[in-house]
């Protein structure tokens, strides 16, 4: 089972990712927990050139084909081998990103990333859980951990309602994998809530 976990900057979704790992394997489950962009040697180099840098260093298209090339790497290093070998893989962020980051928030270019999607990935996750926040109260949490990796906190409040709206979006045409999470709560509240949704979607995967 491949299962996504997607949200605006500071949603929680690293923290929970964590979480939900570790009671996974407590429950006799094997377990991968990676990230986007990133999870393979290749695509955390490519997450350097997205992720450091002035706002304005790679066009919307531009970032597409990186964020695409760096999945690309990602599957075929990690996500298919794990999954061949019967994991449950856990992914901070997948192609839910792309579709919102590149595809929505700076003009409708989501054509080319359902494209190239279909090209070079044509896999979507069984489950995504999108951790669904204001963005002020994400944005304050993101602020609070800062470091090199900010060009997209840098694009400022509008930008994260916009990814919000197209986290949503996303969530109603795809009812089948997408569960909205309320991202508000405490941690433990978020943990307790995610596992749920995990477990009743694994008791229905088994024969
Ligand atoms: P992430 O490491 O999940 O950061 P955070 O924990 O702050 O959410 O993601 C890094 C950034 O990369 C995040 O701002 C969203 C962006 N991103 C895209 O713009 N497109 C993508 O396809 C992916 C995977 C991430």
């Amino acid at each position: 089972m491949l299962i996504s976990l997607e949200g605006i900057d500071g949603s929680g979704k690293s923290t929970q990712a964590r979480l939900l790992g570790e009671a996974l394997v407590a429950r006799g489950h094997a377990v991968v927990l990676t990230r986007e962009p990133g999870g393979s040697p290749g695509a955390e180099e490519i997450r350097r050139l997205v992720l450091e840098g002035d706002p304005s260093r790679w066009s919307a298209e531009t970032e597409i084909l990186l964020f695409t090339a760096a999945r690309r790497d990602h599957m075929e290093r990690t996500i298919l081998p794990a999954l061949a070998a019967g994991r449950i893989v856990v992914t901070d962020r997948f192609a839910d990103s792309t579709r919102v980051f590149q595809g929505l928030t700076r003009g409708d270019l989501t054509e080319i990333v359902d494209r190239l999607h279909a090209l070079v990935i044509g896999r979507e996750p069984d489950l995504t859980l999108l951790f669904d926040l204001d963005p002020a109260t994400g944005l304050a949490r993101a602020r609070g951990r800062r470091g090199h990796e900010e060009r997209f906190e840098d694009f400022g409040p509008e930008f994260q309602a916009r990814a919000r709206a197209g986290f949503l979006a996303l969530a109603r045409a795809h009812p089948d994998r997408f569960v909205v999470i309320d991202a508000a709560r405490d941690a433990a509240a978020v943990a307790s809530d995610v596992l749920a949704q995990v477990l009743a979607r694994l008791g229905r995967a088994a024969p």
